[in-house]
């Protein structure tokens, strides 16, 4: 007994400051990786909840330049539109630009423009061979509506076009130098292979922060389970191009998840897997072995949960991260701390003990951009946080009614403030980051891994907080 280890978390635990040669927040960079090879400009993740992360928290948290994970508590096509609503918010590169034929006529290419709600076509023939370009401006003086297409468009040999690969940079140069409004790109033999319009540009260049993939389109993840449906729901996420898969499942370090990574790793060796979750280098360590490219960290800690009074089992969540950052060092996996955030400091003790990134549930499901109704109680406005192991989420799927009895819940229902949009939360979050990392003299996040941590007393906490004072 009297080898029984100590276990600390994040309120057990102080930073010490370090001579600053940081003299201003600007000067911190707060860029990271979510897994192997997708990067963050935030260390900040949006929980997969039903009552945290949907399409518009994903959307939110990728334009401050972190990271949503849709949940997986709905049937796989209302999954999947989650993702494509955050993919197709904004782009650099329309994919699949609408085409007309040249021999359409302008009564036709009218009806179109009503239907697609678009102003302008790339013509093309049979084989998506560029043609021209027809565009508002071509149309607006002419009167006859059996005109063709071909008579009123501008042609390609006068048209401004790029390859497929051409870079921000470059596309921006073309747009200032030819003042015009798009640019289809096309291969080598004129094939139409995308279209960048002007206006995504400006949108691409004002959104710096964003967390964008190689095509400017917000990046986003969505979570699947170890059994059941999880290989179709797999495959459908992938065809979606979500950009990272994350096994969800309570207790990761399991055999059922270790076959679902071999299994999607089998099948599709360039997904982003993240696996979890797990509180131990063990278990960091077979995940790692089976192919994962991320891991979450974290048995217990969630402001819902109840697995540690369940079941007796969790390890505090600095101790698990102290415990897997050398592993996940050592095969260079991040390591995302998930659960238990409940002030800014947490990050910034989370990141110092070796987390990549953070995810956070409660601190988010108050907000705006949450799923669910605001409700009002007792004139005070709140939103509703759940465990996804809770009694009202584990009855709301197919055939809980029927094994009611069975359900041992690990998580609870809460209501929480309503605390308006993601963005103010977030910039807290990131403003506690800058100046924690200012005063660790860290400029980057691995460098603030070399600052010592103290264990404090309850007094210590005490002194931590505002005290012998009425909080207004
Ligand atoms: P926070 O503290 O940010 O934690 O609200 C969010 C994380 O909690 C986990 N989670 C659960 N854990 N029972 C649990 O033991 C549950 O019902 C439950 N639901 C969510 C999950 O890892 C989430 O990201």
């Amino acid at each position: 007994m009297l080898n029984i280890p100590l276990a600390l978390t994040y309120d057990d635990v102080l930073l010490v400051p370090k001579k600053s040669e940081i003299t201003s927040r600007q000067d911190v960079d707060t860029s990271t990786k979510l897994s192997r090879n997708l990067k963050l400009k935030i260390p900040i993740i949006s929980a997969n909840m039903d009552t945290v992360t949907e399409s518009r928290m994903a959307i939110a948290m990728a334009k401050k330049g972190g990271i949503g994970i849709i949940h997986r508590f709905s049937d796989i096509e209302a999954q999947v539109k989650e993702v494509i609503k955050v993919k197709r918010h904004q782009h650099l590169v329309i994919d699949n630009p609408f085409t007309i034929s040249a021999t359409a006529t302008l009564g036709e290419l009218k009806e179109k423009i009503i239907t697609t709600g678009t102003s302008g076509f790339l013509v093309a023939d049979v084989n998506n061979l560029l043609l021209g370009i027809i565009s508002r401006r071509d149309i607006d003086f002419a009167t006859d509506d059996l005109t063709t297409v071909a008579e009123l468009m501008t042609p390609k040999e006068k048209l401004i076009t790029a390859n497929p690969d051409v870079s921000p940079e470059e596309v921006k140069r073309l747009f200032r130098l030819n003042k015009i409004e798009k640019i289809p790109l096309v291969d080598d033999n004129f094939h139409i292979k995308g279209l960048i319009t002007q206006k995504d540009v400006l949108i691409y260049g004002n959104n710096r922060e964003a967390a964008k993939d190689l095509r400017g389109r917000l990046l986003v993840g969505a979570a699947i389970g170890a059994g059941g449906d999880y290989l179709e729901r797999a495959k459908a996420l992938i065809d979606a191009e979500v950009d990272a898969l994350v096994i969800d499942i309570a207790h990761g370090h399991s055999l059922n998840e270790l076959q679902a990574i071999y299994k999607i790793k089998e099948l599709y060796p360039q997904i982003e897997l993240i696996g979890g979750n797990i509180a131990t280098a063990a278990g960091a360590l077979d995940l790692i072995k089976a192919g994962v490219d991320g891991l979450k960290v974290g048995i217990g800690p969630g402001s819902i949960c109840t697995t540690r009074i369940t079941t007796g089992f969790g390890v505090p969540q600095l101790t698990a991260i102290f415990n897997i950052a050398p592993v996940c060092e050592r095969y260079q996996v991040p390591l995302i701390a998930d659960g238990g955030v409940k002030q800014p400091a947490d990050v910034v003790k989370a990141l110092a003990a070796g987390a990549d990134c953070v995810m956070i549930g409660g601190q988010f499901a108050g907000t705006e951009e949450s799923p669910g109704p605001v409700i009002t109680y007792r004139g005070r406005q709140y939103k509703i946080s759940r465990g996804m192991a809770s009694l009202t989420a584990a009855l709301s799927r197919p055939n809980a009614k029927e094994n009611f009895k069975e359900i041992t819940p690990e998580g609870i229902e809460a209501r929480v403030p309503y605390r308006g949009s993601v963005d103010n939360i977030i910039n807290q979050f990131i403003g506690g980051l800058k100046s924690g990392m200012s005063y660790g003299n860290a400029k980057t996040i691995d460098e603030l891994r070399d600052c010592q941590f103290i264990r404090i007393t309850d007094a210590g906490r005490t002194e931590s907080g505002s005290h012998d004072n009425e909080v207004l």
